[in-house]
């Protein structure tokens, strides 16, 4: 008898119905085609032990099973459930009448009871689109398919309850989430908050332009001077997510693993800070069965690049595509991937090798030519996509210790989303939202200066030995500090701040 069951698979952060053909017939054998991979294959022995411990039988037939299309790798062990409900229909021991309306999918364990899978958000995406009417999962995934509204999700625990569902022995409800009703709940408590940080408000102010405008920032300090913990604080004063931006950013994690057992939305941006050690493949994504890596997984959010320089220059160059395109695209044979990776990028250093600022008069203990050599391991095209570098001074004693607490992420993030609507509107007619994607076409039209400002600008440019390619630099970083006031124009004083950002420019560096 032929039964079919429907699972799926994803390929970056989409999903692909699998069918799954179940036949039964005289002889004996065991057939598992369509490009399983070996944990599939494996599948057999686990199902024969479930399928034992709930006192059902494993046909001793002539079993073949296709997974469809053929020419798809399947991997992993989602389809131990998929197979054994086949497997089990194929031979009269459950009612088959429910698999056409819906997706069933789980680990086994070898006493039957089910386990979480992977890529739960674009499965269930994938299944709405598809017409089923729901899906049927192990209990610890539940939550995150049930982000889609008009799909029934049934959360179960083990096989014998996905009997009961198919054979209608037993009623089951499937699990509602408001997704509305929690984004409206949510309120801004982050894990990590500017309160916290004892002085070093220009600091903060540069942080704030930095997540006004969406530009990337690097901070240069001596060790212990808090860019760690500043940099760590940056997603709670970024506007909140969308409720688009967080499935984007919750079907990214759900591929990578990362969301089983836990709360079905991602809400808080995310932050990632992989160590100097990471690998291309870690850092950009991709590997023998493509994962995303650490800019994806930053999507939406911040990815802190803690110690720059330790970075080797060609982990640093595979970035320098993802960071303008917005994603990343992994090629194979057969397949291309897209995964996205829309991220602001935080780069912390110390100042010179020895981790001193070169002009402490008490402590210059790296010669000039280390420090060139230091710097010049970061410099180029990675430097010319940051656009604010600020130096961090350690905060001293009376600061340190003083009681009160600093303004809240909550109020700075009030600012910042005022910034951000105003760069909105402006940018409704381009396919851009904040400051600095502006190119030059924008920077021509939205940041003008007038002749006082432009000869401001000059001047400065001239007197501190400032690149050609700080100015456009400057002129995007004054457009977001113009918003921050709300000014129409660009002034003086919005230029005369945006130049002191350029630390890395100045000639005393390089
Ligand atoms: N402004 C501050 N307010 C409160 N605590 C601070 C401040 N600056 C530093 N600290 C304290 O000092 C610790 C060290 O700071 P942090 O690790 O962020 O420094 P860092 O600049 O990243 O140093 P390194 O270069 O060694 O990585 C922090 O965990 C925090 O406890
Ligand atoms: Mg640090």
């Amino acid at each position: 008898m032929l039964e079919k069951v429907y699972a799926a698979a994803f390929l970056g952060v989409d999903a692909t119905l699998i069918t799954i053909e179940v036949n039964i017939d005289k002889g004996i054998g065991y057939h598992l085609v369509g490009l399983p991979d070996n944990a599939v294959k494996e599948s057999n022995f686990r199902i024969h032990a479930a399928l034992k411990n709930n006192q059902l039988h494993f046909p001793g037939k002539k079993i073949t099973i296709n997974m469809a299309p053929a020419d798809m790798r399947k991997e992993g062990t989602a389809y131990d459930l998929s197979l054994a409900v086949g497997i089990l229909a194929a031979s009269n021991q459950v009612n088959s009448q429910k698999l056409k309306e819906y997706i069933i999918m789980g680990e086994l364990s070898l006493d039957g009871s089910l386990q979480p899978l992977k890529g739960v958000l674009p499965i269930a995406i994938e299944a709405k689109k598809q017409g089923f009417k729901g899906i049927i999962l192990p209990t610890k995934n539940a939550k995150e398919a049930a982000l889609i509204d008009d799909f029934e999700v049934y959360g179960l625990e083990n096989l014998s309850d996905v009997i009961d569902f198919l054979d209608d022995n037993k009623k089951f409800t499937p699990l509602i989430f408001d997704t509305q009703k929690y984004l409206n709940e949510i309120d801004d408590k982050f894990s990590f908050d500017f309160m916290d940080v004892k002085g070093q408000e220009s600091v903060k102010r540069a942080l704030e332009i930095a997540a006004s405008g969406g530009h990337n920032i690097l901070l240069i300090g001596p060790p212990g001077s808090g860019k760690t913990m500043l940099a760590k604080r940056l997603p709670s004063i970024l506007p909140s997510m969308s409720l688009n931006e967080a499935i984007e950013t919750t079907k990214i994690h759900s591929v990578a693993g990362n969301t089983k057992n836990k709360e079905g939305l991602i809400l808080e941006r995310p932050f990632r800070s992989p160590h100097h050690t990471v690998s291309d493949v870690a850092l950009v994504g991709g590997g023998q069965y493509p994962q995303p890596g650490e800019i994806s997984l930053a999507h939406n959010g911040v990815l802190f690049l803690d110690e720059l320089p330790e970075f080797k220059r060609s982990v640093l160059e595979v970035m320098r595509q993802p960071l303008e395109d917005r994603e990343v695209t992994i090629s194979r044979a057969k397949f291309t991937i897209t995964y996205p990776s829309s991220f602001m990028l935080i780069a912390s250093m110390n100042p010179s090798p020895s981790g001193d600022f070169m002009n402490d008069q008490n402590k210059i203990q790296s010669s000039s030519l280390e420090v060139k050599k230091y710097l010049n391991k970061i410099s180029g095209p990675l430097l010319d996509r940051i656009d604010l570098h600020i130096e961090v001074n350690p905060v001293p004693f009376d600061k340190l210790s003083n009681e009160i607490p600093a303004e809240t992420s909550k109020s700075i993030k009030l600012r910042v989303q005022k910034a951000r609507d105003l760069q909105t509107k402006r940018f409704d007619e381009y396919n851009i939202h904040y400051n600095a994607q502006m190119d030059v076409k924008h920077i021509k039209k939205y940041c003008k200066l007038n002749q006082d400002t432009k000869a401001l600008l000059k001047k400065a440019m001239e007197s501190l030995n400032l690149s050609a390619r700080a100015y456009d630099r400057i002129l995007k970083v004054s457009r977001t500090i113009a918003d921050l006031e709300a000014s129409q124009n660009i002034e003086s004083h919005h230029i005369a701040e945006a130049i002191q950002y350029r630390s890395l420019d100045r000639e005393h560096w390089v």
